[in-house]
């Protein structure tokens, strides 16, 4: 995800904001760039790569000397990485720094290329830009105001005014941005680490709220440009503690940040309501030719491949297999020209997924890359591509990833549905509008459900073994589930489909042993919950993930403990449901003294067999 950082003082500003940016490294970024005035100029740098390639560009091309000015690390959304689409971004009278994306960027860029306008770059930054410009009246507060105004979206923003060259704007919606405070100097930065060489004083900006940085100090305003008043904090983190923002571990940082990643991983992909992953080089035309389709992946991306086939051959009719990749490659698969093979993974570099994608080409298969890691082997060498854009995930347990790669998967098999007239352009619409909704569903999950995950999980803590059970869709999720607890827990957990328990497993039941059930989708509900009657009165200790819905419906006694999650989409419910499996996981190796990010024998990518 981007950094901005920003510095008014006497230090040297090229400086300040090149070091605050390397502690934003951990955001994950393809570009860098800074803008500082000199001389009464706004004088950019910028290019595609690493800070070292800046700092390098910086040497070549004579670093800006001047005391006022912003900075970027890019997480490319809109538009390949390049020298060109890096931040900062300018109209004639002003220059940004952009983290976010706006959503109508489209329509305000075809407003103003009829005001003549022209563009460089593919960014929605830009856009900004040259809205700033076009609305500029000489006061950058009204100007900023009336902008923010048309702006649709998340985004935070650092901006410079030419004619204010002692100034630094900054302002945000819904993406992080604070400012930090020291004698004679103040900052701007998407995160604390970021001025803790500095400073630990520090404002949280609020939504719409804008805030002036000068030789003078700092003052806000709020949206009706009404001088504000707001709270000095003080930051008590060291620098790793801070760059997990605050959260004891990046798992849990990582739940948290699922609604933004989704967010992030969706919005670029559609346009007038329908999917578009035409930058991704899918088109209808070329959906169209496909008659099979097989998803190679391991692990939780594996999982994700599991819900991809369920809602695919649902929505599309296109039969689909899901392989593992350490399986496929040595299994002499069945796969020709025609067929397409879609690789899943976070990393990009997992051996068994590189090898299995590489077979799938050499056989003839057209193979589609759904990716986190920008220009890893696995992004590199697939016929089309689509990024999750999750940001870096550290924690070895995955949580954001798993559910970008749900996003990607579900805008895929719309736009497939489509292509082969299994739906309508309406039921597509209303698909994707679905969609869109999911950021705030999980985001409403995360607040409502911790508190009682966290209590579930201290039931949890002594348990020798545990099943996941679910029917359908919530089968698929329950393999997720169950891995994410063993990894970090080390309880030992399968997952099976509810309705094969009968068939042998049944038998491992015993007093006492938590079986976890998921019980979103309507149609099987009933069943599902004949298979937990069939546990408990086996001695099953039931933990039940159910929709409000459902939750209602239940006679009482039925389960032990009810998570309730919001009823949604019944297509889309894995989003909302795998976040209470998630947060179980987390709580459960807490209390049972495991460190969540760093779990025993493992290693976050696989890239050996
Ligand atoms: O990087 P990848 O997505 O290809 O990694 C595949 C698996 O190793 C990975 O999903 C693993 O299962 C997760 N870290 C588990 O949380």
């Amino acid at each position: 995800m981007c950094g901005i950082v920003g510095y008014v003082g006497p230090r040297d500003c090229s400086d300040v904001l090149v070091s605050a940016l390397t502690k934003l490294e951990y955001r994950g970024y393809d570009s860098a760039g800074i803008a500082v005035f000199e001389n009464n100029e706004i004088k950019t740098v910028k290019t595609q790569g690493r800070l070292k390639d800046l700092e390098d560009k910086l040497k070549k091309v004579g670093k800006p000397e001047g005391h006022v000015g912003i900075g970027h690390t890019r997480w490319a959304t809109h538009g390949e990485p390049s020298d060109v689409n890096s931040h900062p971004h300018s109209g004639a009278r002003v220059t940004i720094v952009h983290n976010g994306i706006i959503e109508n960027y489209i329509e305000l860029k075809e407003f103003l290329v009829a005001q003549g306008r022209t563009f460089l770059s593919e960014t929605d930054t830009e856009v900004v830009a040259q809205l700033l410009d076009y609305k500029y009246n000489g006061n950058p507060l009204e100007t900023i105001d009336s902008v923010l105004a048309e702006l649709k979206g998340s985004f935070a923003l650092g901006i410079m005014f030419k004619d204010f060259p002692d100034k630094v704007f900054a302002v945000r919606r819904e993406s992080p941005l604070i400012v930090g405070v020291a004698d004679g100097e103040s900052f701007i930065a998407s995160d604390v680490p970021a001025i803790l060489q500095y400073t630990r004083d520090y404002y949280l900006l609020d939504h719409d709220e804008i805030a002036t940085l000068s030789s003078d100090g700092v003052s806000f305003v709020d949206e009706h440009l009404q001088p504000i008043e707001k709270e000095l904090k003080t930051a008590d983190w060291d620098m790793e503690a801070a760059e997990k923002g605050g959260y004891p571990h990046f798992m849990i940082k990582e739940i948290n940040e699922q609604p933004t990643a989704i967010k992030t991983t969706i919005m670029p992909r559609i346009r007038n309501g329908l999917p578009c992953l035409e930058e991704c080089g899918i088109t209808l035309e070329k959906l169209r030719e496909f008659k099979n389709i097989t998803i190679v992946a391991c692990g939780t991306a594996m999982h994700t491949g599991m819900v991809g086939k369920y809602v695919i051959e649902d929505l599309a009719r296109i039969p689909v297999t899901v392989d593992i990749a350490s399986e496929y490659r040595y299994r002499n698969p069945i796969v020709s020209e025609g067929d397409l093979v879609i690789i899943i993974s976070q990393s990009g570099e997992t051996a068994d997924s590189l090898a299995a994608m590489r077979l799938a080409k050499q056989k003839g298969a057209t193979t589609l890359a759904i990716v986190n890691a920008k220009g890893s082997s696995i992004a590199r060498e697939a016929d089309m591509l689509i990024y999750t854009l999750a940001g870096p995930e550290i924690a070895v347990a995955s949580t954001k990833a798993y559910i970008t790669q749900l996003s990607v998967v579900y805008l895929f098999a719309f736009e497939l549905a489509l292509a082969k007239d299994c739906v309508s352009e309406a039921e597509c619409r209303r698909l994707v509008s679905a969609l869109t909704k999911m950021p705030e569903a999980v985001q409403y999950v995360i607040d409502n459900c911790e508190e009682k995950c966290k209590y579930i999980a201290t039931k949890l803590v002594t348990a020798d073994s545990l099943l996941y059970i679910g029917r359908g869709l919530d089968y698929a999720l329950s393999m997720e589930g169950s891995l994410k607890l063993k990894e970090v827990s080390y309880i030992h957990s399968e997952s099976y489909a509810a309705g094969e328990l009968k068939h042998g497993t049944i038998s491992l039941i015993e007093d006492g042993m938590p079986v976890i059930s998921v019980a979103t989708q309507t149609d099987v509900i009933p069943k599902t919950i004949s298979n937990i009657v069939e546990v408990k009165s086996r001695g099953a200790k039931i933990i039940l993930v159910c929709t409000d819905a459902c939750a209602r419906g239940l006679k009482d006694g039925v389960a032990d403990y009810v998570i309730e999650i919001p009823h949604s989409e019944e297509l889309l419910m894995p989003i909302t449901a795998v976040v209470p499996l998630q947060i179980l996981a987390y709580y459960t190796a807490i209390n049972r003294g495991n460190d969540p990010d760093k779990p025993r024998n493992l290693a976050k990518s696989v890239t050996v067999e």
